[in-house]
This record gives structure tokens, C-alpha cells and sequence, in this order.
């Protein structure tokens, strides 16, 4: 039975289930399977594999439903990258690890919904400030990620 809350609704989906734009690992398959099992779907640009990253983004312009997901600090050494992104047209941009501020407002105005991993509360500011619409609070079970702070330290 579809789940509804502020997030599916925010994204169109029928369930509150968003995979993770793992590196490499999550690539157009698994983000279109997300998807059309009713979750929302993120394609990994991980580090900044210029040659993936188009390959797999090409599998799924114009699709409906996914989105594409950079580590920030990575991003910010190939910005153009996002414009390789922003052209196959997801419906969300998410960005982790770092100042998703100079990325803001292209993504905006492409459209997209601008989604944020945050370690801390004021990572969590910082994205609120750039205009993001959905944040994700990465505690360190997310494999050692997450600024030595639990998920239930930091979501409230
Ligand atoms: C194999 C693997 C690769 C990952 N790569 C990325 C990545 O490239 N960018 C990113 O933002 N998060 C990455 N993550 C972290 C996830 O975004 C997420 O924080 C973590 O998987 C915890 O969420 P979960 O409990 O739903 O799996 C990765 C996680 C895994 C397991």
C-alpha cells in the first residue's frame, strides 16, 4: 500500500523511497528500476567520471521520475559536469559532501528540485540557504560517512 507524505508528494512518487546515488554502483539501471517500482531513483556521478556520466545519463533523458547525484567537493573541480546532468533533464540534483551554494542556482533554473545530504546542522542550514527542498540527514552508518555523528543524533 503507497505511503503518502510531504515527500512523495513533493516528488510525484508512490512510495517514500529514494535510492542512493552510489558512485558507481547506481547506475541508469537500478535508478530506472527505482523508479518505476514507484520509488525515486538517483544515478551516481560519484567523483566525477565524465565518460560514465554521459553514457548513463543519455539511458535516462526524459525519463519521468530520477535524479542525478554528485559528491559536491568533486563537482566543484568539473563544474561543467552539471551541465551534462541538467541536459538529460532529471526532476532532482542531489549534492553531498560540501557548499551546495554555487551549484544552486543553475539547478534551479533548469527546473530541478535541489536535494541535499547534510552531516550536521549547519550543513543543513548551509542547504536550506541554497534553496534546497529536501534534505538527508547522513548519520556515520551510512559506510563511515556522516562527521562521527549517528543518524539519531542528528535528524532531530
Ligand atoms: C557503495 C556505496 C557508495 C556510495 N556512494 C555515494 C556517493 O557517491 N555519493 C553519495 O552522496 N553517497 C554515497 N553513498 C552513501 C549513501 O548516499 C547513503 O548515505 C548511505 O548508503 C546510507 O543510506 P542507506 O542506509 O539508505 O543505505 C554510498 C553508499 C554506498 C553503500
Amino acid at each position: 500500500m503507497p505511503i503518502a507524505t510531504p515527500l512523495t508528494e513533493l516528488l510525484g512518487i508512490r512510495h517514500p523511497i529514494l535510492s542512493a546515488p552510489m558512485d558507481t554502483i547506481a547506475g541508469s539501471r537500478l535508478t530506472r528500476a527505482v523508479s518505476e517500482a514507484g520509488g525515486f531513483g538517483i544515478l551516481g556521478g560519484g567523483y566525477g567520471d565524465r565518460v560514465r556520466l554521459q553514457t548513463e545519463a543519455v539511458e535516462l533523458k526524459g525519463f519521468a521520475s530520477f535524479g542525478i547525484g554528485f559528491i559536491t567537493w568533486s563537482l566543484a573541480k568539473q563544474p561543467e559536469l552539471l551541465d551534462i546532468a541538467l541536459d538529460a533533464r532529471p526532476q532532482a540534483i542531489m549534492l553531498s559532501f560540501g557548499d551546495p551554494s554555487p551549484f544552486a542556482p543553475r539547478i534551479a533554473a533548469s527546473g530541478a528540485r535541489l536535494i541535499c545530504q547534510v552531516q550536521s546542522e549547519d550543513m543543513a542550514k548551509q542547504a536550506l540557504d541554497a534553496g534546497a527542498e529536501i534534505l538527508i540527514a547522513q548519520g556515520t552508518e551510512a559506510g563511515g560517512h556522516g562527521a562521527s555523528r549517528t543518524t539519531v543524533d542528528i535528524v532531530p
